[in-house]
């Protein structure tokens, strides 16, 4: 799909990979409607691209129902919906966490698409055209030995695309997942590593994904992916999955 004039809400856009992907889908031609649960997040991208914008909580429903009508009483109807947001919780190796870090890891990385799809699918069908993204995490393919919550809820998010995909594409619906490695955003600077960190070298900056993101939208392709990590980790799943486990060396996402 090609994003000039088309109708965008990217999930998350306060910030991170959301503002630069609403920065660079805006360049592209696209209408784009900033959510952040960060009011100053909101105002500040929302400005700078000249657009809408609406501070809100995505794991309640009322509120994907209101960004939503403020994208179609903007804008008109809604061609994709880009569910970004996403919080990396603690790391606690080798815990099981705690139940309130579970069920809003659940709520966000899960229940938020399904409340994006209610209320944009029944439209995108009736037009036999739409676009429904998710940002997953390359431990949505691996795992991250220190993040339960995370890793589990993002297999939960890559799941739900896979059963998006199946269902609506063949009425019409694309629908992709990207699975990240580490990225430059305030979630991975915000994670407490040393400065002299690897990672920090190597990891793509959030207008490269943003980049890499209106390059996959044109393919349509299912899973978007930035390195071989997460592809690999599948294969040796399926070769030897005792020896994948063994090896596993936590990630970072
Ligand atoms: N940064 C990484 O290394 C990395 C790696 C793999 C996957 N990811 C995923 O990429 C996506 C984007 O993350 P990012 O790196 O830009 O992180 P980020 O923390 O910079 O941005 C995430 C944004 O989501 C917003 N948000 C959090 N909870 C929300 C809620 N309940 N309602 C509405 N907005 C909410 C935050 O305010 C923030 O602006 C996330 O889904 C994350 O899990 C990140």
């Amino acid at each position: 799909m090609k994003l000039a004039g088309r109708v965008v809400v990217i999930t998350g856009s306060g910030g991170g990979l959301g503002e630069a992907c609403a920065r660079r889908f805006t360049a592209e031609g696209a209408k784009v409607v900033v959510t952040d649960v960060d009011p100053a997040g909101v105002e500040r991208v929302s400005s700078a691209i000249g657009g809408v914008g609406l501070a809100a909580d995505i794991t309640v429903e009322d509120n994907v129902r209101a960004v939503a009508d403020l994208a179609r009483r903007a804008y008109g109807e809604i061609d994709v919906w880009f569910s970004n947001a996403g919080v990396a919780g603690p790391r606690q190796p080798g815990d099981v966490q705690a139940n309130p870090l579970w069920d809003s890891s659940w709520q966000l990385h899960v229940m938020s698409h399904v409340y994006a799809v209610r209320e944009v699918l029944p439209a995108m069908l009736e037009r036999g055209d739409g676009y429904l993204l998710q940002t997953a995490s390359v431990v949505a393919l691996s795992t991250q030995a220190e993040k339960a919550a995370y890793s589990v809820t993002k297999h939960a998010a890559l799941a739900l695309s896979e059963w998006l995909a199946a269902a609506y594409r063949p009425r019409g619906i694309k629908v992709s997942c990207f699975c990240p490695g580490a990225m430059l955003t305030p979630m991975l600077l915000a994670n407490g590593l040393p400065a002299d960190h690897p990672v920090l070298r190597s990891a793509p900056t959030p207008d490269a994904q943003a980049d890499r993101l209106v390059r996959a939208i044109d393919e349509e392709r299912f899973l978007i992916v930035d390195s071989e990590q997460g592809p690999d980790a599948m294969l040796a799943k399926l070769t030897d999955y005792d020896r994948w486990i063994d090896g596993i060396a936590p990630p970072f996402g």
